[in-house]
């Protein structure tokens, strides 16, 4: 290869550089004439979409929980008794008891019997039948199903049982 050659290929090859060096500047120009142009009200839709998704989780289950009270006072509204089963549909007796009955039965509250045999001695004599029955419909100060609607007629009668169980 001759000098000349070299001196062409060298001149030839900063041309384009210097092509390639316009091109970007342009593009960068062109990025930011681009970027003017952006709709501001989107990036604040996006701004509070961002914010959504860093709520505390704690906030967000408090959502869900208000949307099934909310849904629960509707059913309510329209007569119905289908409201999701409490505790998942549990049948245990013992768990039931302790988070929808003791409130009143461990204690006393509201005339409630205690639960100590001499509580339910005349009790006992009505049959676990009534028994259930009238914890389901409610009795005197204890509203219907302990106040806890969402408890089906099982879930009632096996807390009876274990409270049953606890005095006998
Ligand atoms: C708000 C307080 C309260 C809650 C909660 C409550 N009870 Fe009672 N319960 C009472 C009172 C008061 C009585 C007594 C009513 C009477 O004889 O006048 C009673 C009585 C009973 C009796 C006896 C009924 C009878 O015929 O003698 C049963 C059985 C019973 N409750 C079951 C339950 C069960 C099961 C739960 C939970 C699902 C529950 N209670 C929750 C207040 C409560």
């Amino acid at each position: 290869m001759s000098e000349a050659d070299d001196r062409i290929f060298l001149k030839r090859f900063s041309l384009v550089l210097a092509g390639l060096a316009v091109f970007a500047i342009v593009i960068i120009f062109l990025a930011m004439a681009i970027h003017g142009t952006l709709d501001r009200e989107e990036s604040t839709a996006r701004e509070a979409a961002r914010e959504q998704r860093l709520m505390p989780v704690a906030g967000v289950y408090a959502g869900e929980t208000g949307r099934a009270a909310a849904m629960a006072a509707r059913e309510d509204a329209a007569g119905s008794t289908e409201v999701e089963a409490a505790f998942d549909g549990s049948l245990d007796g013992s768990l039931i008891y302790d988070r929808a009955c003791a409130s009143c039965h461990e204690v006393g509250a509201a005339g409630a019997p205690e639960m100590v045999a001499s509580a339910w001695a005349d009790r006992i004599d009505k049959g676990k039948e009534q028994l259930v029955s009238n914890a389901i419909n409610g009795i005197g100060a204890m509203p219907p199903r302990g106040g806890r609607r969402d408890l089906t007629d099982e879930q009632i009668e096996a807390s009876v049982s274990h409270m049953l169980g606890m005095v006998e």
